[in-house]
């Protein structure tokens, strides 16, 4: 395979939305999800997300059980997976926890848009900085480049438009998605997969594997993608 095995996870509300319309990365996963997605972390070699995530949530992608990251340790693996952020213009603040908390090794993926002197301000505090592509990143290369640095399984941890990207691509081999007791509503609010969209005529159909029903009212819902 040309490219790592792709999971992606996504929590959304009972409404579909994976944010309120404020867009700061409201909490939506219940304790016991929250563990599960740790130990998907656990399982990765990396954890993706887009360029707006990486601003606007500003996450730390860490693994956050002790005995999880223990478990990697013994197992000959570092104490997290590599975190890779999916930034065309590079836009990623100098304090931010994507690059502050680890330890763990950080991959930036970017364009030939993105400025020379930025590159190298990252590339000397320690950040891999991968190009791919021109406008947006060329995601089945980015992959192919993740593969190649001997990255073989991706965890996807949104948002929408690098979801969306990714699955109209037939780059995703599976698909968690735990729905939450919880309405949001707004339209602006953002959903699993943005982007343009696609016609009915040419939905990416999905195959359940696998359902839990949680007695926090949560539904995780287990999905392979038909390639
Ligand atoms: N509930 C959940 O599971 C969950 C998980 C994650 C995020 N979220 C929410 O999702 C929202 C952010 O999602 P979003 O859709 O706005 O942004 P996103 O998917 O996080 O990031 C999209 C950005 O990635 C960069 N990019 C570069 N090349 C790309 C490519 N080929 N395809 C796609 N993206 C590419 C672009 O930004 P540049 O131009 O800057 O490069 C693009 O605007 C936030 O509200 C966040 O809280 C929810």
């Amino acid at each position: 395979m040309e490219r790592p095995y792709v999971v992606m996870n996504v929590a959304a509300t009972a409404d579909g939305k994976t944010d309120t319309s404020e867009r700061r990365g409201a909490p939506i996963s219940s304790p016991r999800d929250k563990a599960r997605v740790d130990r998907l972390r656990a399982e990765a070699d990396a954890v993706m997300v887009g360029g707006r995530t990486l601003s606007g949530d500003d996450p730390k992608l860490t693994v956050k059980s002790e005995s999880l990251r223990a478990e990697r340790v013994a197992r000959g693996l570092s104490e997290n997976p590599a975190k890779v952020g999916v930034t065309s213009r590079l836009d990623v603040r100098p304090e931010s926890q994507f690059l502050a908390a680890g330890p763990a090794r950080i991959i930036l993926i970017t364009t030939t848009r993105a400025d020379q002197k930025q590159i190298g301000a990252l590339r000397a505090r320690g950040v891999e900085v991968l190009v791919a592509g021109e406008m947006r990143v060329d995601l089945p290369d980015a992959l192919a480049q993740l593969k190649a640095l001997g990255i073989q399984r991706v965890l996807v941890e949104g948002g929408g438009t690098l979801n969306f990207a990714l699955l109209r691509l037939g780059l995703v081999d599976e698909l968690h998605v735990f729905i939450a007791p919880l309405i949001f509503g707004g339209e602006s609010a953002p959903t699993l997969a943005a982007g343009v969209g696609l016609a009915r005529v040419d939905a990416l159909s999905l195959q359940r594997t696998g359902v839990d029903v949680w007695d926090d009212g949560g539904v995780l819902i287990h999905y392979a993608l038909s390639q």
